[in-house]
Order: C-alpha cells, then sequence, then structure tokens
C-alpha cells in the first residue's frame, strides 16, 4: 500500500489516474453508442469558443492538462482484503464520529476488490438479479437458454434508475422500481456474434430493456426481499406508451405504425429518474441515437443536422435490430426516432395504465427530471441533457398540484407536465474571465459562482425561439437551445431539488473535450480544461422564476490535486471522488452521489456529504461496487440504502466466455447487473454512529 506520513500518522493516498478514459470502450459501445469517440455533436457558436481557448492559453502561460496530480501512485490496489472485511477508513483523516447526522459512518477506502465494500458495522444483501422473476408465471433465469418470452417477465438488464416506493408506513413494504439501461450482448450471450445476432438476441434485448416494478419486502434480518404482487410489471419495448403534451400528434412523430403520432412502442435507454411528489415516476429516455441505423442515407440538409445535433448517423446500428424490424431503419422510417428522447412518467401504483412520453419537456439525451413544488403550488421539473457541451433545462408547469397520491390526485398531477413553459439554463460568472485559468484553481472572490438566466424556449403553442415553431423546439429541443445562447456544460447529469433546503444539485460527470482545439474554453461554471473528473453544482433557483445563483459545491478528483475544491472543507479530510453522475437525500438534507467511470482507477462509488453548516463539503465514500460496474439509482432512507450496480465486469477483453466479474454470485458464475441493500447490523439509523 501507498502512504504518505502526516502529522505522525499513516494515511492512504488518494489513488493515482492515468487513464485518457475513465471508463471501458465496451461500456461506451453498448451504453451511448461511443459518443466519446466523436466529437461531440454541439457545434453551435454559443459563447466561449476555441478561439478564446487561444486568448486563455497565451494570458496564462503553460496551462497544465487538468487532473495533473500533486502525488502519483503506481495502479497497485490499495485494499486486498475481502468484501466480508470491512475496510479501513480511507484518506478522512478527521473524527470520523461525531459527524452530521446522517455521514456518520466511517468511510470506506478507495479499492479494486470483486465486491461491494461498506463500512464497519454494516450489513449487505442482494435484493434483485438481472433475470430473477417478476412476473406471474416467469420461469427462473437460465444463463445458457434465455428467451424473450422469460426476459419479458424478468427482472431486465443493467439497472440504472431505482426507487423504492413505501406502501406502508413503516417501510416493510416497498415498491421496487428500476430503470433497464442498455443491453450489453456480448456480456449477456455466450458466444455473440456482433456482425450476425439472431432475431431471439435481439427481442431478448428488446425484453430487458425499459423499466421493472416489484414489490420488495423487509425481512427481520433487515434485509429486502422481492415477493409476488398485482404491482409487479415489465415494461419493455415493446409497451404501449401514450405521447403527450404540445408536440403529440405532430406530423415530426408520425410513423406508418402510428399515423396519429400518439402511440410509441417502448422506451429505450432509460438512465436516472426520480420519484414525483404525486408516487409516480419521471425516466429519463437518454442514449436514444445509437438505436437507430442508415442516418447515412438521408440526404436533405435539414434532416441531417437534426440527426447529426442528436449524435445519429452512420449506417448499421451496434446492435443490427434494423434487421429486425424496420422501425429503428431511418432510410424506411425517418420518424420512429424522433417518439425516442424523452421524458417518461409511469404510474407503479396502477399496473394497467398506459405509460406516458411528455413532449413539454423536450427532447433530448434526459438523464432524468426531478420535480419542486413551488409555493403557488405549480411544479417545476430539473432536466440534463449528458453529453458534452450540452444544456440544463427546467419546465413550469401552468397548473397547480393536487395533495397526496391517491389514484384521483395521480391522474390529475400526470397532466401537469403537459402544459407549462420550457426554459435553458445561461450562466454567468461573477469574476474575471482572466481568473477562470482552467486548472480549477479559485478565483480571488475564493469561488467559482456567480448567477444565472432561465431563457424561455416555448410554452404551449408558442415559440419563443425564432425560425422554429413551437413543434420543433419541443422536438429539436437541442438546435432551438443553441439558438437561444445556453451555456454549454459538462456533461449535466442527475440535477435534484434538496428536499430540506430547497436549493437544486447537478451532477456534472466530465468532459474530456473542455477547452480543447475547437472546443468552448473553461468558464465559471465548468472551470477546467479537460475536465477529468467532473464537477457538483448548487443552485438556488428562483423556482418559477427566470433567475438563479449558483455555485460550485465540489470541484471532484483527488483531493491532494490543487485543482480541486470541497465546498471549502479541509481537503486532507475528504475522500477522493470522481465522475459523479446520480444524486440523492437523506432526511437530514444530506447529498449522496454516485459515480460513474471513476478516473482515480478505483472502482467507482456512493458517497456522502452535508451541504450545510461546518461540515459542508466533507464527502466520505459509503460504499464501492465491484469491478467495471458503475454506481447508480442510490435511495437512502433512515434503515437502508439502496444501489443499483450496473455492467459489473465490464471491462475490455473480458465477455461471457470469459468474464471479469463474478459479483454477485460468485465462484465461476457470470456477473449479473443487481440492486443491492445496506443496513446496519444493530438496525439502526444509516449514519447515526
Ligand atoms: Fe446513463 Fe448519463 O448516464
Ligand atoms: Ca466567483
Ligand atoms: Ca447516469
Amino acid at each position: 500500500m501507498s502512504s504518505r506520513q502526516d502529522s505522525g500518522r499513516v494515511i492512504p493516498l488518494p489513488l493515482a489516474s492515468h487513464h485518457s478514459a475513465s471508463r471501458s470502450s465496451i461500456t461506451c459501445k453498448y451504453r451511448c453508442g461511443n459518443a466519446c469517440q466523436h466529437e461531440a455533436p454541439n457545434t453551435s457558436g454559443n459563447a466561449y469558443f476555441g478561439d478564446i481557448v487561444e486568448s486563455v492559453l497565451s494570458r496564462r502561460g503553460a496551462l497544465k492538462a487538468t487532473g495533473a496530480l500533486a502525488l502519483t501512485v503506481g495502479g497497485a490496489s490499495l485494499l486486498t482484503g475481502t468484501a466480508a472485511a470491512a475496510p479501513k477508513p480511507g484518506p478522512a483523516d478527521g473524527p470520523v464520529r461525531g459527524a452530521v447526522p446522517g455521514t456518520d459512518f466511517a468511510p470506506v477506502a478507495p479499492n479494486t476488490q470483486d465486491a461491494v465494500v461498506i463500512p464497519e458495522g454494516y450489513r449487505q444483501g442482494v435484493v434483485i438479479r438481472w433475470g430473477d422473476p417478476i412476473v406471474e408465471g416467469a420461469p427462473e433465469f437460465d444463463f445458457a437458454n434465455q428467451s424473450a418470452a422469460a426476459q419479458e417477465k424478468q427482472f431486465g438488464y443493467n439497472n440504472d434508475f431505482a426507487e423504492l416506493i413505501a406502501l406502508d408506513r413503516t417501510g416493510s413494504r416497498s415498491l421496487l422500481v428500476c430503470n433497464h439501461e442498455y443491453t450489453t450482448e456480448e456480456h449477456m450471450f455466450l458466444g455473440y456474434d456482433e456482425n450476425n445476432p439472431t432475431e431471439e438476441q435481439a427481442k431478448i434485448a428488446w425484453a430487458a430493456h425499459g423499466l421493472s416494478v416489484v414489490l420488495v419486502e423487509r425481512q427481520d434480518d433487515g434485509s429486502l426481499k422481492p415477493a409476488p404482487s398485482r404491482y409487479n410489471r415489465r415494461i419493455t419495448l415493446t409497451t404501449p406508451f401514450e405521447v403527450r403534451g404540445p408536440a403529440a400528434g405532430s406530423d415530426l412523430l408520425k410513423t406508418s405504425a402510428d399515423p396519429t403520432g400518439t402511440k410509441v412502442l417502448g422506451t429505450q435507454n432509460n438512465c436516472s429518474g426520480s420519484l414525483t411528489p404525486w408516487g409516480t415516476i419521471l425516466s429519463g429516455e437518454e442514449n436514444f441515437n445509437q438505436y437507430f441505423a442508415h442516418a447515412d442515407s438521408v440526404t436533405d440538409p435539414v434532416a441531417q443536422e437534426r440527426l447529426a445535433r442528436y449524435g445519429i448517423e452512420g449506417a448499421e446500428s451496434t446492435r443490427k435490430w434494423e434487421r429486425f424490424d424496420e422501425r429503428w431503419d431511418i432510410a424506411r422510417e425517418p420518424n420512429e426516432v424522433n417518439r425516442f428522447g424523452w421524458i417518461v412518467e409511469i404510474d407503479p401504483h396502477d399496473p394497467t395504465s398506459t405509460p406516458v412520453k411528455h413532449t413539454a419537456l423536450g427532447r433530448f439525451k434526459h438523464e432524468s427530471a426531478s420535480i419542486q413544488v413551488a409555493d403557488d403550488g405549480r411544479v417545476v421539473a430539473y432536466t440534463g441533457d449528458d453529453e458534452r457541451f450540452d444544456y440544463i433545462y427546467k419546465f413550469v408547469s401552468n397548473g397547480k398540484v393536487k395533495q397526496g397520491t391517491s389514484a384521483l390526485a395521480r391522474r390529475h398531477n400526470m397532466s401537469l407536465l403537459d402544459d407549462g413553459t420550457l426554459y435553458v439554463a445561461k450562466f454567468t460568472g461573477n469574476s474575471p474571465e482572466s481568473e477562470i485559468d482552467g486548472t480549477g484553481t479559485l478565483p480571488s472572490d475564493g469561488h467559482f459562482d456567480g448567477t444565472g438566466e432561465w431563457i424561455k424556449l416555448a410554452s404551449g403553442t408558442e415559440s419563443f425561439v425564432p425560425g422554429f415553431t413551437a413543434e420543433e423546439v419541443y422536438v429539436f429541443t437541442r438546435l432551438a437551445a443553441d439558438k437561444a445562447g445556453a451555456t454549454k456544460m459538462d456533461r449535466p447529469e442527475d440535477i435534484q431539488p434538496n428536499p430540506v433546503n430547497g436549493k437544486v444539485y447537478c451532477a456534472l460527470t466530465n468532459n474530456s473535450n473542455r477547452g480543447s482545439e475547437g472546443n468552448a474554453a473553461p468558464d465559471e461554471a465548468n472551470p477546467r480544461v479537460g475536465n477529468k473528473h467532473g464537477h457538483v453544482l448548487e443552485l438556488d433557483d428562483d423556482t418559477t422564476g427566470t433567475r438563479f445563483g449558483w455555485n460550485l459545491l465540489l470541484v471532484c478528483g483527488d483531493p491532494n490535486d490543487a485543482g480541486t475544491y470541497f465546498g471549502g472543507f479541509d481537503k486532507a479530510r475528504v475522500s477522493p471522488i470522481s465522475c459523479p453522475d446520480n444524486v440523492a437525500f437523506d432526511r437530514h438534507g444530506n447529498l449522496w452521489i454516485s459515480t460513474d467511470g471513476n478516473a482515480l482507477d478505483s472502482n467507482d462509488g456512493l458517497f456522502a456529504v452535508p451541504v450545510d453548516g461546518p461540515e459542508r463539503g466533507f464527502v466520505k465514500q459509503f460504499l464501492t461496487v465491484p469491478k467495471g460496474a458503475e454506481t447508480c439509482g442510490p435511495v437512502v432512507r433512515d434503515k437502508v440504502v439502496t444501489v443499483a450496480v450496473q455492467h459489473p465486469g465490464e471491462i475490455d477483453g473480458h465477455n461471457a466466455g470469459n468474464p471479469a466479474s463474478h459479483w454477485p454470485d460468485g465462484g465461476t458464475s457470470q456477473p449479473r447487473p443487481s440492486v443491492v441493500a445496506i443496513w446496519r447490523e444493530d438496525g439502526g439509523e444509516i449514519g447515526r454512529g
């Protein structure tokens, strides 16, 4: 183990980074269609273009590459213990006891174990795995003999968002709702031939996408187990959805299978999401572009521009589904692609309900959407577009929320997101541009902060973007936002309001292209060149208004790197954190952050951080996930934490014939994406000593 001496104590060093990319190429291929290997699709001439980089560089002299570490360590794993043995606390050198309620646990050190590693005094158990039976009549999972018919009744693949909806006061019975973001065929099928997938493999993948709803019951030992129930449901790529809002029925959404433009089969690449105050689930359709083939056959320049802005390009698709259903072929069905990229809403309390696609929230690579209820009862939905140099949006409803989660209230409230105003964010820093030097060094006022403006894009049938009809704003939202002059961000992922302090928190995962030739230069809201580790933004929003204040709560990475910032907290005491992705809150208002693509040579993890008081910025790692996995969908309740462990073992050079992970079943088993629950051995509250 590498270490340094500090005040007589031996402190494990944060792990060094020497990756140019923090995610395996197989994950990039199947999850986002190799987005990072292409130029970012935002080529608009918004503020801060490449020529500004030149001037910044010449003004500031030699610009050090962001992520350069003060201390570097070889690629050695810091931990060699087993999953059963909780690791020693990480680099946090302060009192781990007596901390803010909810974050009082001994932090887990960075590691590369093939296990979920949790703090001392906690226990863990798998809740549900890919292929586990959900719907009545579902067979047990049989890796070697999969079928679409079985998968349609079983838990889907690559769980991302997860939510627990309590059905009683004690939380002994809850509905677990999960997204299944994408399929990794090379890991799902032994001997998979990517040039010649079978029709059954394609249909299994259609059934492995979408969402699952399953009843889970808390056991006497604190674990959560699935149970049969009338709620249990699979939503897949063949489940009918109703298109609602101002673009429903648009010519842009009509296909030969749906001449009304109001009925879509399925949802895909569902990434993060949220629970609404009325008890439904919002889910974001993210990297939908990669599933569509033959964009290269399009010759109309307007259509070409619209496709290119969403990264839709090339001949055959990665999975080659177009061979089995022509809706995936843009040459045959040019509008099918316009029917994905929306926020969807499902009612898990009513298993017969038809899920909805909400066009009023715009079409882009939605990470998620989450709701804040304004004082006057209108609702605000915040949503990010997860692509390098894309934007943050909000929607404000015209209608007001009905209290409660009754069927009547849910029906009314599910219509709120169909009628309102869509805005995009423009950020302005309050420090001189010359002080934003691209290294992450704080400007002289001590903060990356400023003000911002929500720019109106469309409201109902009215467009506020010159040259765009309202329908065009909703369906080609990225292009409308370009024209409106939105601020290019470093991959806006989850964005959620904190139910305790009312502020809104957004994870910006990373952006290796920030400040590179031809791309946007650093600005105060995205202050680092080649932003490898990401940052976390705190918004003080005027809810239904058009102004906000903002600051960066965290500038992530190795705390030994001078270009990191932890809310002003002592960096010697925090856990290293890299590539923030999903955010959640405990009942105390602490922010919990899961990571995707840790670029510090540790497995991804879940972190807790107070956002107010003297421990603001005291980041502590609560868990790590197994090799090759991403930590997703954190839920933090008083007595239990759950995370979705996505793509375990998804490491280059490995496939189903040569698995890199055997989690969760051990031995020589295939890895299976799963949801895990963590609770305290003594039955006490999470993070309370
Ligand atoms: Fe699916 Fe933006 O992560
Ligand atoms: Ca400032
Ligand atoms: Ca994500």
